[in-house]
């Protein structure tokens, strides 16, 4: 029955930490997947997170389903981490949201609404490059998927001018999908002013602004800070849509916590749209997990957990920024690499767009055990004080 299915390619970032896996060598580095590791290289449970954890055991909650829409407590404070405690929508109750399969299963969600539901386009617009699920996601969600100009390889920064064009010279009532933070793959962010001037076109053109926010803390190691794109759509009157995820910025990756919201006209249109979004879901999975949202929900709605955790995303955010200075450092001043690495320190978040072309990448791989996607991108949490320098070498190897 099945002798005709083709084999297909493994997952671009996913896939790497398969063949991560596979890899004997001591030396070996996985750059791949954005997921955060501490000083040793060990994946990273926050103290927050495990105090929350306690904290459930001891109530000796139920697990019962969840509705479809997911843990309000859980909703409810995602909304507030995002949109802020003045967001005029949310006090006026105008905020549609659901909990989701992280954030990818918001953007899927935020998909597939759109694409039953937006009446003016079938088409969302996603920068050059994105993050490598983008495409799949909106293509299975029912939308054609094109795209509008954001990194320019010349600068390695933003192509600002191009990215003005483009959302010029799409038609009116366009769907554009942007990173909120901490752009991934290329962590080359608009600064507020360039923001501030996204947002008048965006608005001049009536598009629509589809916000994917999976890295809230991870820019600036400040929640707050990392919303000002967001929190300053929502204030010019856009009404944003957005995915929400805490697999970084809380470390929950496996547990799947995040949501989806989107801003409407009023209260009434607010629970219209949440009908749909839980007659779209229910036949998807049903209702969703209840674990990670639990945690996130006692660690955002106690103050004390909540401090811990905002000290712990800031802890993480540094680790990261003094990687990207070591890395810079030893290519600079030990290795004596002749390019320039500025890149490494100016752009920010979880990953670095290397420049290494795709013919380097799999010679670091084969030669050096170092694993990262085809595109040259590497996620600095995968590096620690002890394999920093081996890094620089390697680079320095297959760029010379
Ligand atoms: C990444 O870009 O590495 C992460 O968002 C993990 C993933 O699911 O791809």
């Amino acid at each position: 029955t099945w002798a005709n299915v083709p084999q297909g390619p493994a997952d671009p970032i996913l896939g790497i930490t398969e063949a991560f896996k596979a890899d004997n060598d001591p030396k070996k580095m996985n750059l791949g997947v954005g997921a955060y590791r501490d000083d040793s290289g060990k994946p990273y449970v926050l103290s927050a997170v495990r105090k929350a954890e306690q904290l459930i055991l001891q109530d000796k909650l139920d697990k019962e389903y969840l509705p479809i829409n997911g843990l309000a407590s859980f909703t409810q404070s995602a909304a507030l981490l995002a949109y802020g405690k003045d967001s005029i929508p949310l006090i006026e109750k105008r905020i549609a949201a659901t909990q989701s399969i992280s954030g990818t299963g918001a953007l899927r969600i935020g998909g597939t609404f759109i694409s039953r539901f937006y009446p003016h386009a079938k088409k969302i617009y996603l920068p050059t490059p994105t993050w490598g699920n983008h495409n799949a996601v909106f293509k299975d969600s029912g939308l054609e998927v094109a795209s509008y100009r954001y990194f320019d390889k010349s600068t390695i920064g933003l192509d600002f001018k191009g990215l003005l064009e483009d959302l010029k010279n799409a038609p009116k009532h366009s769907i554009f999908l942007l990173h909120a933070c901490a752009h991934n793959p290329t962590g080359v962010d608009p600064t507020r002013e360039q923001w501030d001037e996204i947002s008048n076109i965006i608005k001049e053109q009536e598009h629509f602004p589809f916000f994917d926010m999976a890295y809230q803390g991870f820019a600036s190691g400040d929640t707050n800070r990392d919303a000002y794109a967001l929190r300053k759509f929502v204030s010019d009157g856009h009404h944003i849509a957005l995915a929400q995820s805490f697999a970084k910025n809380m470390g929950l990756y496996g547990e799947r916590a995040g949501t989806f919201s989107i801003i409407t006209s009023s209260p009434q249109e607010k629970t219209v749209v949440d009908s749909q979004l839980k007659i779209l879901i229910r036949p998807m999975y049903s209702n969703p997990p209840l674990n990670g949202a639990r945690i996130a929900s006692y660690v955002l709605g106690n103050s004390e957990l909540n401090q811990e955790w905002l000290s712990e995303v800031k802890l993480m955010a540094d680790r990261i920024i003094t990687m990207r200075d070591k890395l810079k450092n030893h290519l600079v001043n030990d290795v004596g690499s002749k390019h320039p690495w500025n890149h490494i320190t100016d752009q920010i978040g979880m990953f670095c767009f290397t420049g290494l072309t795709p013919q380097q990448v799999e010679r670091i791989t084969k030669e050096f055990h170092v694993y990262l996607t085809k595109d040259g991108r590497i996620s600095l949490a995968g590096i620690s004080s002890h394999n920093v320098k081996y890094l620089a070498e390697a680079i320095h190897e297959v760029t010379r």
